[in-house]
C-alpha cells in the first residue's frame, strides 16, 4: 500500500527520495511522485508510471535539500497523476504526503468547499493541506495540529511549508511512520528498507505524536504538542538484504531463502533439543486454555490453518481460525481462557491490527507472530516470537509463509509438550525433522528445470484446480492463492471430498489439475478422488511423497521427501510457489509488483 518517504538535509532531497521510493516499491502501487522546495516555490513531479519513469522526469530538474515522495494505491480516485501524491493547498503554501484514508473527508471537503476552497482531485488526502493552510495564523504547528485533531480515519503525513522550507513536519494516527536520523540529515519513511541505504537509526512514532525534522535533528511533540523525548535505536538490518542479490526477481530470491529462513526461525527456538520461547504466558495457562483463535489475513492465515491442524492433533485443544476483517466485525465469542494467535508478516495489517486492539480490550489472552520487529503489531504484543525469514519484498509471500508454518509447528509440539498430550518420544521425533527440515527443504529446490518446465506448460491456461485433503487441502489454498495473485490464472484450491458437490462438474478435458498426497492413511481415498477427475479428462500433476500412488492416475509426479505427515505442508508448498513463479515468468508479467495488490495492506 501506499509509502512515505522524506528528506531534511545536505544531500539532493529527489535522489534521497528517489531510492527511498524504490524501495517502497514492493508495498505495492499504482502512481507516485515527489515534492521539493526550489527557489521558494514547491516542485512537484508525479507520474502513474514506475519509479523509474518518475527518475528519469525529475533527471534535469534542480537541486533541493528538503523534499517528500510517495508511492500511491488508489483508494479514493483511480490511479491519475491528478489524484497521485503529492497534494499542495490552493494557495500554493502547504504541501502534503498521505498514506491510509480520511474517514470524513466528504465531509471536510465540503466545509472546505464552503469557505471556498477549490479541489482538483478526487482524493481524500487533499482536505488535509488545505485544513493546514485554513487553521495557519501564522503557529504552522498549532495548525496542523487543529487539522489532525479534525480527521478522522488512519493515516500518516509528511507535511512541507513554504512558510519555513527547512522544516519537515511528521504526524499519524494508526498507519506507521518511523523517523531516522543521519549525519546532520534527517529521514521520515513508512518503513525502514526505504530509508536503510542512510541510516539505521530510527525513533518509531506513536498515534498523535508530531516529529519536526530540521536543522539535521528531530523535534519530536505529544499530541497537546508538549516537547516530548524519544529515542532513537540501531535496527539490525543491512540494506543487501532488500536487494536482489543475482537473482531475477525478489520471489525467485525468497524462495531460495527458504532454507536459510527455516533454519534461523527454528535455531532461533529449539535450544539442546528443546524448544523454549520466552513467553509470559505461564504453564498454568497454558494448561487452562480453553480453546485457541488465529486470526491472521491472506497467506498468514493459510499459515494459521496449518496451525490448526496440527495443534488440534497434538493437543486436542480447539482452535478456530479466522480472517481478521471479518473476526473483527462478529462480535466474536472469546471465553476468559481463551488464547488468540496472531499471525502477520509485514506486522502493519490494518484488519489485524484492529483484532489485536479489540482482544486487548476484551481482556483476552493473546501472543503474536510477526515478521517484521518493531512493528506495530510487534510493539503492542506482550508476547511475541518471531519468524526469521528477514525482510520478505516480493508481494506473494513465500518465505515468510514456510517460516511461520515452521514456527507454529514449533509452537505446537511446545504446547504439546506441557500439556502431556502427545507421545514424548514423538515430540521429539518432530522437534528433530523440524531441525533438520532445512536439508529436506535443499532437496526440493535443487531442480528448479522440473518447476519451470510445468509452470511453462500451463502458462496459457485459464483456470486451474488444487485439490488435497485435510493438510494437503490447506496447502492447495496457498498454492492456488500463489498462482492467481502474480499470474492471474484463475485457480481454484477444493478438498478432494467435496469435488462431487459442485467442483467436479467443471472439470472437462484437458483441465489441469494439481493433487497433493502426503497423507498415508488417505491414500486410498485420494486415488479414488483422483481416478475421477481423471476420468474426466483432467490432467493431473501429482504432488506426492507416498510411493504406492498408482502411474496411471497422475501425467507427471513430483518428489517431495517423507517427512512427518504434520510437518508436511513446508515441503509441498515449495513446488507450488515455484511454479507460480515460472509460470508468471513465462507470461512475461512484473513477477514481485503484481496488478491491484499491496505487500503491507495498511486500509481496511
Ligand atoms: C497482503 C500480502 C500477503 C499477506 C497478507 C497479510 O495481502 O500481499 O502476502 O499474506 O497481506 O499480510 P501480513 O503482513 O499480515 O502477513
Amino acid at each position: 500500500m501506499c509509502g512515505i518517504v522524506g528528506y531534511v538535509g545536505e544531500k539532493d532531497a529527489k535522489s534521497v527520495l528517489l531510492s527511498g521510493l524504490k524501495k517502497l516499491e514492493y508495498r505495492g502501487y499504482d502512481s507516485c511522485g515527489i515534492g521539493t522546495i526550489v527557489g521558494g516555490k514547491f516542485l512537484v513531479n508525479k507520474n502513474t508510471n514506475r519509479i523509474d519513469s518518475l527518475e528519469e522526469e525529475v533527471k534535469e530538474t534542480p537541486t533541493s535539500k528538503i523534499g517528500v515522495g510517495h508511492t500511491r494505491w488508489a483508494t479514493h480516485g483511480g490511479a491519475t497523476v491528478e489524484n497521485a501524491h503529492p497534494h499542495v493547498s490552493n494557495n500554493k503554501k502547504v504541501l502534503v504526503v498521505h498514506n491510509g484514508i480520511i474517514e470524513n473527508y466528504a465531509r471536510l471537503r465540503e466545509m472546505l468547499k464552503a469557505k471556498g476552497y477549490k479541489f482538483y482531485s478526487d482524493t481524500d488526502t487533499e482536505v488535509i493541506p488545505n485544513l493546514i493552510d485554513l487553521y495557519n495564523k501564522g503557529d504552522f504547528m498549532q495548525a496542523v495540529k487543529k487539522a489532525m485533531d479534525m480527521l478522522e480515519g488512519s493515516f500518516a503525513l509528511g507535511i512541507i511549508n513554504l512558510d519555513d522550507p527547512n522544516t519537515l513536519v511528521a504526524a499519524k494516527r494508526n498507519s506507521p511512520l518511523i523517523v531516522g536520523i543521519g549525519d546532520a540529515e534527517s529521514f521520515i519513511a513508512s518503513d525502514f528498507s526505504a530509508i536503510l541505504k542512510y541510516t539505521d537509526k530510527i525513533s518509531i512514532l506513536e498515534n498523535d505524536e508530531y516529529a519536526v525534522l530540521k536543522n539535521g535533528g528531530v523535534y519530536f511533540y505529544d499530541s497537546e504538542l508538549n516537547p516530548c523525548g524519544k529515542d532513537f535505536k540501531f535496527i539490525d538490518m543491512k540494506d543487501e538484504a532488500t536487494e536482489k542479490n543475482g537473482y531475477a526477481h525478489f520471489m525467485l530470491k525468497e524462495i531460495n531463502e527458504n532454507t536459510i529462513t527455516i533454519k534461523n526461525t527454528v535455531s532461533e527456538y529449539i535450544k539442546d533439543d528443546e524448544i523454549v520461547f520466552d513467553l509470559k504466558l505461564t504453564e498454568e495457562d497454558i494448561k487452562n486454555i480453553n480453546q485457541i483463535h488465529i486470526v491472521a489475513c491472506g497467506t498468514a492465515m493459510h499459515a494459521g490453518l496449518n496451525g490448526k491442524n496440527i495443534i488440534e492433533t497434538l493437543t486436542r485443544i480447539p482452535v478456530n481460525v479466522e480472517v481478521a476483517s471479518e473476526f473483527r466485525y462478529k462480535n466474536p465469542i472469546l471465553k476468559e481462557n481463551d488464547l488468540v494467535i496472531f499471525i502477520s508478516q509485514s506486522g502493519e495489517t490494518a484488519d489485524t491490527v484492529a483484532c489485536l486492539e479489540l482482544v486487548k480490550e476484551r481482556g483476552i489472552k493473546y501472543m503474536s507472530m510477526v515478521n517484521v520487529k518493531e512493528s506495530t503489531i510487534d510493539r503492542m504484543s506482550e508476547n511475541v516470537i518471531y519468524t526469521k525469514a528477514g525482510p520478505e519484498i516480493a508481494v506473494a509471500s513465500t518465505k515468510a509463509y514456510v517460516a511461520q508454518v515452521c514456527l507454529i509447528d514449533l509452537f505446537a509440539i511446545y504446547l504439546a509438550k506441557i500439556l502431556k498430550t502427545a507421545d514424548k518420544k514423538y515430540l521429539k521425533q518432530l522437534t528433530y525433522e523440524l531441525k533438520t527440515m532445512h536439508a529436506a527443504v535443499q532437496t526440493v529446490l535443487e531442480h528448479p528445470e522440473v518447476y519451470a518446465e510445468y509452470g511453462k506448460s500451463i502458462a496459457s491456461e485459464l483456470d486451474m484446480f488444487y485439490l488435497g485433503r485435510g493438510l494437503d487441502y490447506y496447502v492447495a489454498l496457498e498454492g492456488s492463492l500463489k498462482l492467481k495473485e502474480i499470474s492471474y490464472i484463475h485457480s481454484e484450491a477444493c478438498q478432494f471430498g467435496e469435488l462431487k458437490h459442485g467442483p467436479i462438474a467443471l472439470i472437462e478435458e484437458g483441465t489441469n489439475v494439481i493433487a497433493i498426497c502426503t497423507s498415508k492413511k488417505l491414500l486410498g481415498k485420494v486415488v479414488s478422488n483422483i481416478k475421477e477427475v481423471k476420468a474426466r479428462g483432467a490432467k493431473v500433476l501429482l504432488i506426492t511423497n507416498q510411493t504406492q500412488v498408482p502411474h496411471e492416475v497422475y501425467d507427471e509426479r513430483m518428489e517431495i521427501p517423507h517427512i512427518d505427515e504434520l510437518l508436511s505442508p513446508i515441503l509441498t508448498v515449495i513446488p507450488l510457489q515455484l511454479i507460480a513463479y515460472y509460470a508468471t515468468v513465462e507470461k512475461g508479467l512484473d513477477v514481485d509488483k503484481p496488478r491491484n495488490l499491496a505487500k503491507s495492506v495498511t486500509v481496511e
